[in-house]
């Protein structure tokens, strides 16, 4: 089993049972990840054509790849979010992430850029939290060093192109800072569980940070935690909850607690997982840097990357290629233009010529760096323009207007 590095990503666990937690995520015997087995154990739903088709009504807009292709493939009451939104009730979106890591790579970007759209698409707003004390009790990082990530790392999520006027963002340590809670997490990192058992009579090996965390990220899913946006009654607003799978396990605790508070069970909408540049059982950790294509790679980088360690479903000779056609099933670069390639027509050629051996490796690994290269450009052109200021503002706990943060935004 691996442990999560930074976004979990898939691969092989020894033992051939596959394991899916937050911090851990690894294939069965062969190393992949059986979808249909985790919702059933989980207890989650898949999302149909049907539900789709809804959204797309009530949105008045065409479904996003990631939701068409089934990328976003899982959910929990997605339907009565939709029923209720329908009905004209409002709801608001959380999501977030763990800054540990300096540079993003493309895997990070995925739910914000599905967020994004489900913003525009229903027009409302949004909360992201930032685990900058997640992160320091899970790895080596000093506090002080994951607070600096945390607003790093906003800056890459505001280059995604939210809305200021209706996206909050915040770092846990500063949402909740006070001296005296920074040293309660810098204590609580110190104390295992071990330790803790015997003052107290705990069992385990964790520290007690982290058995104390995950209420941490569930709190973001009722609206009182945010009284300048929302106000301070717990059932002002539904919450959704766009995440990948191995998040489940923090929200299905959540949806237990919530009529327990008084408040509203958050629905879910989840993502399979991100495959690895070197192979759908691979991993993409921000330590090898050919591993993955970060949001900083320059595009001289991206088409050597892509060249060299793009796992191929390329046949070993151009005969056999042309005779047997691409394998689908394992080629990275077909993999990848399935997430970021808009045109679906464009794609189905794609897939028809490499399936078929019209198409060679090289040919397709071309598709894929123009594809990827202008993206990660204007990611990097929008980065550089999110100012400090433009930073504040995100951050800002100054009061909203409630009204103003749903439906059409003007100017
Ligand atoms: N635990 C997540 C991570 O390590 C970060 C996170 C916090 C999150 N709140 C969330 C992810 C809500 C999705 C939805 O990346």
């Amino acid at each position: 089993m691996s442990t999560r590095d930074d976004q979990p990503s898939e691969s092989a666990n020894a033992g051939g049972e596959q394991v899916v937690t937050p911090w851990d995520v690894a294939g069965g015997a062969d190393g992949k990840i059986d979808y249909a087995k985790l919702v059933n154990e989980f207890g989650c739903s898949t999302i149909d054509d049907a539900l789709i088709a809804r959204i797309e009504k009530v949105t008045g807009c065409r479904a996003h790849p990631f939701l068409r292709r089934g990328m976003f493939f899982a959910h929990r009451e997605l339907d009565q979010i939709v029923t209720a939104y329908e009905k004209g009730e409002k709801f608001y979106l959380y999501t977030g992430r763990g800054p540990s890591s300096e540079a993003l790579h493309l895997g990070h970007l995925i739910p914000f850029h599905f967020t994004r759209w489900l913003q525009e698409a229903f027009k409302v707003p949004l909360v992201i939290q930032l685990t900058d004390d997640e992160k320091f009790l899970w790895k080596s990082l000093k506090l002080e060093d994951a607070r600096r990530l945390a607003r790093e790392n906003a800056k890459d999520i505001i280059a995604c192109g939210f809305d200021p006027r209706r996206t909050f963002i915040f770092s846990d340590v500063n949402y909740m800072c006070t001296p005296f809670y920074l040293n309660v997490l810098k204590i609580a990192k110190c104390v295992t569980f071990n330790q803790a058992r015997g003052i107290f009579g705990f069992s385990g090996e964790s520290n007690i940070g982290q058995v104390g965390f995950p209420p941490t990220q569930a709190a973001p899913a009722f609206p009182d935690c945010f009284p300048h946006l929302f106000g301070t009654d717990k059932k002002s607003l539904r919450c959704l909850i766009p995440c990948a799978i191995d998040q489940d396990p923090y929200f299905r605790m959540t949806r237990d607690a919530a009529p327990r508070i008084g408040g509203y069970k958050p629905a879910l909408i989840e993502s399979r997982f991100f495959p690895a540049l070197k192979g759908e059982s691979g991993k993409m950790s921000a330590s090898d840097p050919t591993s993955a294509i970060y949001v900083t790679d320059t595009p001289k980088q991206i088409k050597d990357k892509v060249n060299k360690y793009a796992f191929s479903g390329g046949r070993l000779t151009v005969e056999e290629h042309r005779e047997k056609g691409g394998d689908l099933e394992v080629d990275i670069s077909w993999k990848w233009l399935n997430f970021f390639m808009d045109d679906d027509d464009k794609l189905r050629t794609i897939g028809e010529a490499y399936g078929s051996g019209a198409m060679l490796s090289g040919e397709i690994k071309k598709e894929l760096v123009e594809c990827l290269t202008p993206m990660i450009v204007a990611h990097q052109e929008a980065r550089a323009k999110v100012s400090d200021a433009v930073v504040d503002q995100f951050f800002s706990t100054a009061p909203r207007d409630f009204d103003s943060m749903f439906g059409e935004l003007v100017g």
